[in-house]
């Protein structure tokens, strides 16, 4: 970088660092008792690194080793790096539900950048809820910003096979009910699931918004796939290090890169790798972030007609650890773009270069990962968004880990008033239940659970599992895990505990799933919805009165409307706040 444009740019940590006063002085001295010499603060770019290291989270729990590849980096392009904690949404341990916590991190995030010295941020993520809440609370300050992912576990193994994270649980537990897995079995399964560092292995919600940072141009190429515990990985920490200190001083904010045309890109991208649709939430809170509008429909407007290409559980056959040995997101951005899939291959990514820049000569080694275009894992892998008088706000359903006979339903409902009332009567050997059935679970929203926990994908009945059925139709207004599959309606909305029409649904109620037609019916007559809707009592919903909980059941906005709250939605910006003394 010349020094011209040194000389242009005005950095922020200055405000803090860049006097000889009593103020100068305060920040400086305090700074210094960590043995830092004072030629740090005369005019380096203050890099903070914010870290959601946590034992308690598992899949980030190796990332003091990465923050300090990061650190290399800066110091070596001529910055310096202040590492900071943020609060760590562990998905496998937190209670109810890490996305409960999401907004928290995001807050947390958001006033820690803009309350301290620095200049830009890296932002190390992994574990679900840590990618979206880091880009939420970053975007609504706006400073230079790079992503920097853990990184995939290792394959997980069982008896010499590959098993695949949270997917195997799934299956595994299925067939421990259905009385063909001993429980011997299960239990060695639980030994070699999850094996080395790093995050979920499939294509769960962690490797899928991983890839969701990629396209959107907020990481380096392959940020998104390379193992954890693969040394590359450490180098590529190193490389975003030193990009970062060039982002700051080429002023290139997070709202150059989150534009419009990346979310596009990005819509089109999770239907090419059969991603989780947990990222229709979370790209929408992020977008609501940076200011730029994006409807559920433009799951459907710009995605439809997009492949899946990537052959990874749960929708496929392979793990991450394969994904990035076949080329990784690369590899897919390129058959996109030559497939005319890529919409916007200008869109600026955070190295400087345009996304299609990026990836055009990105290799591709092995076609059964990366399919070509014309062996596609799925014909059309967009989210299917449904509309109806049971989702007037609409309800998502993922095609590539549906079955595609029931995509087009007509069934009889069997309806549980929340997820104990679930648990109570799903094993019950005299449930009406049959493989037509319609499996309905209300409160389990935003508001209703709280914190719209990932029940949807309901376990069937073990009758059912006994007598071989795989799969059913099941509609909630929870998220499922992104390593969940099934012919599973999410995210109807409003929720039940909102008002929704899914809170009037009864036992023996048609319903009618139409993914093709974008329509989930409730079959009575209007005036019966009405008059259902207008005698229920509101559900309490399982909040506390009091503390956070009740923060975020007051504030939280619908699926829809991405889950954020409504007070947080939109860019407060970096402007420096007063001084503390
Ligand atoms: Fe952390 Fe899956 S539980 S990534
Ligand atoms: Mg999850």
């Amino acid at each position: 970088m010349s020094d011209t444009n040194k000389k242009n740019v005005k950095l922020r940590s200055a405000e803090w660092f860049g006097t000889q006063d009593k103020n100068g002085f305060m920040y400086r001295s305090w700074m210094k008792n960590q043995g830092i010499p004072d030629h740090e603060f005369q005019g380096k770019p203050i890099i903070g690194i914010c870290n959601t290291w946590s034992e308690l989270t598992p899949c980030n729990a190796h990332f003091r080793k990465l923050a300090e590849h990061v650190k290399r980096g800066i110091i070596e392009a001529g910055g310096w790096p202040v590492e900071f904690p943020v609060f760590s949404n562990g998905e496998s341990n937190l209670r109810p539900t890490a996305m409960l916590t999401r907004n928290l991190a995001s807050m947390d995030v958001e006033e820690s950048i803009r309350g301290n010295p620095m200049d830009a941020v890296v932002l190390l993520v992994g574990c679900d809820k840590t990618t979206p809440a880091l880009l939420m609370g970053a975007a609504s300050v706006d400073v230079p910003t790079i992503v920097v992912t853990g990184g995939p576990m290792l394959n997980g193994k069982l008896k010499g096979k590959d098993i695949g994270s949270g997917t195997a649980v799934w299956q595994l537990h299925e067939e421990v009910k259905a009385g063909t897995l001993s429980m011997h079995e299960f239990m060695a399964a639980e030994a070699g699931h999850s094996r080395s560092a790093g995050t979920c292995n499939t294509m769960g919600t962690a490797s899928t918004m991983a890839c969701m940072a990629e396209a959107l141009g907020t990481s380096l190429p392959h940020n998104a796939a390379i193992p954890a515990v693969d040394a590359r990985r450490y180098v590529l920490a190193h490389m975003s290090g030193m990009r970062i200190v060039e982002m700051v001083w080429e002023d290139l904010r997070l709202s150059k890169v989150l534009t419009r045309e990346a979310f596009e890109n990005a819509i089109r991208v999770n239907a090419a790798i059969g991603g989780s649709t947990n990222a229709v939430i979370h790209l929408k809170a992020i977008a609501g972030r940076i200011g730029v509008e994006l409807e559920l429909e433009d799951w459907t407007r710009v995605g439809r007609g997009t492949p899946t290409l990537v052959d990874l559980l749960p929708s496929g056959r392979f793990l991450m650890e394969e994904f990035f040995y076949a080329g990784g997101l690369p590899g897919v951005l390129r058959r996109m773009g030559e497939g005319g899939l890529l919409p916007h291959k200008d869109a600026l990514t955070v190295n400087g270069q345009s996304i299609w820049a990026n990836v055009v000569d990105a290799p591709i080694y092995d076609d059964e990962v990366i399919r070509p275009l014309s062996n596609p894992l799925i014909q059309d892998g967009a989210i299917c968004v449904l509309r109806g008088n049971l989702a007037p706000r609409g309800a998502v359903l993922k095609p590539s880990a549906a079955t595609p006979a029931l995509m087009q339903h007509r069934g009889r409902a069997v309806v549980f008033e929340n997820f104990e009332h679930y648990k109570s009567r799903i094993n019950d050997p005299e449930l009406a239940v049959d493989a037509n059935s319609v499996l309905v679970m209300k409160n389990c929203g935003p508001k209703g659970y709280p914190g719209m926990a990932e029940v949807g994908n309901m376990g069937l009945p073990p009758k059912l599992l006994a007598a071989g059925v795989k799969d059913m139709v099941r509609i909630s207004d929870a998220r499922m895990s992104g390593t969940a599959y099934g012919t599973v309606v999410l995210h109807v909305a409003p929720e039940a505990a909102a008002g929704g029409p899914l809170g009037a649904v009864q036992d023996g109620d048609w319903i009618e799933l139409d993914c093709a037609g974008g329509r989930l019916n409730l079959d009575i007559p209007e005036a019966e919805l009405a008059a259902r809707l207008a005698a229920r009592e509101q559900a309490g919903g399982n909040a506390m009165k009091g503390g956070y909980q009740r923060l975020y059941v007051d504030h939280v906005l619908q699926a829809d409307e991405g889950c954020d709250f409504d007070f947080l939605v939109g860019s407060r910006g970096s402007a420096v706040p007063r001084h503390s003394h």
